[in-house]
């Protein structure tokens, strides 16, 4: 326990002597019992994690920039890219499931480690939406592009245009036009919790969150989908939402998250880990508290819905938690290569 964690628990303590136990709860918190748990970087110990199992193979492409020293940043850039260029990959980028209009719209995010941080919403045409939030970030003085603003910002950026719609993905949607019912299911991996699986249902994995920190003790994210399939035409998920689907705060750690991002900008999800980190958490419990305030708020619809958080403080410690079980999450550093699976609610 820090000395500052000490101190506000001594003085609790003492609060309690003088007013009895039974009114300690009822005493008013001090400002001071807030403030921020600020972690030591940990230098020349590069890690980088992210969702899903096909993490894995993103945390390489990531790593080949963290492990020679390379910027945080860099790193989750071109990590995210690997599963944005893959068209079996049906949840982010190239082959994405498209909305129910047939239209493949992409949402994204990145974050350095100076808060300086660029967002695409709802794109379509382009493979790498991350390198356009980038862009967003680097050469605009605004956060977020949307639409077709954010299309034209690529290609006047030299951005190429392409079709995203893959025919298996094609195929799919006009296979789920038969019945059109709008169920827009995100994370079917646990078949069990829908009725009715829409085509292609099991591997309906969704968003790639990245976090890393670099050799340099600095961090940064990046978070990228082809969003829910068959939604609604300009329909916007957490992905691309700051603080929602990613969250990064180089004094305390970063989160991202997975599942149905409806669920997660209702609560600043990742900006809630990333607090409840800054207050003490670990980053599994931090990630388990921000769920259980989705469980709480509507018990109903956790039970049908996945969201998952993934968090890694300054340290380089991470964590997990998940509404629904196989949440799984990638990590690469110096010292291991593993696919963990989150612990869950249900
Ligand atoms: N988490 C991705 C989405 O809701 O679109």
């Amino acid at each position: 326990m820090s000395d500052r964690r000490k101190f506000v628990k001594l003085s609790l303590l003492g609060s309690a002597a003088v007013l009895g136990t039974g009114s300690l709860l009822a005493a008013p918190r001090k400002e001071q019992d807030f403030e921020d748990v600020l972690y030591a970087p940990v230098k020349d110990n590069p890690i980088v994690i992210s969702t899903w199992d096909f993490g894995k193979e993103a945390n390489t492409a990531a790593w080949e920039i963290l492990g020679k020293n390379g910027k945080a940043l860099d790193a989750v850039e071109a990590g995210v890219k690997v599963p944005e260029a893959d068209p079996k990959n049906q949840s982010i980028g190239l082959g994405g499931r498209p909305d129910r209009d047939g239209k493949v719209t992409l949402d994204a995010c990145i974050m350095d480690e100076k808060y300086n941080c660029g967002s695409v919403m709802c794109l379509e045409h382009i493979v790498h939406a991350i390198s356009v939030a980038r862009a967003v970030m680097e050469r605009t003085p605004h956060v977020i592009l949307a639409g077709d603003g954010a299309l034209q910002f690529a290609l006047a950026n030299g951005f190429k245009k392409e079709n995203l719609l893959t025919e298996k993905s094609e195929k799919e949607w006009k296979e789920w036009l038969k019945k059109s019912k709008y169920e827009p299911q995100i994370n079917i991996e646990n078949a069990g919790y829908h009725k009715d699986p829409m085509p292609g249902g099991k591997d309906n994995h969704d968003t790639i969150g990245m976090l890393a920190i670099d050799a340099n003790g600095d961090l940064s994210g990046a978070c990228t989908t082809s969003g829910m399939a068959y939604k609604i035409h300009g329909r916007v998920g957490d992905s691309p939402v700051i603080g929602a689907g990613l969250y990064v705060d180089n004094e305390v750690g970063a989160a991202t998250s997975s599942g149905v991002g409806e669920e997660v900008i209702r609560i600043a999800g990742s900006h809630l880990v990333v607090e409840l980190m800054r207050r003490g958490l670990s980053p599994e419990d931090a990630c388990k508290k921000a769920v259980e305030r989705i469980l709480k708020f509507n018990p109903a619809k956790a039970k049908e819905v996945q969201v998952g958080f993934l968090a890694i403080n300054k340290k380089g410690e991470y964590g997990a938690y998940a509404l629904q079980k196989d949440f799984s999450y990638a990590v690469k550093s110096g010292k291991e290569e593993k696919i963990y699976t989150s612990k869950s609610i249900y």
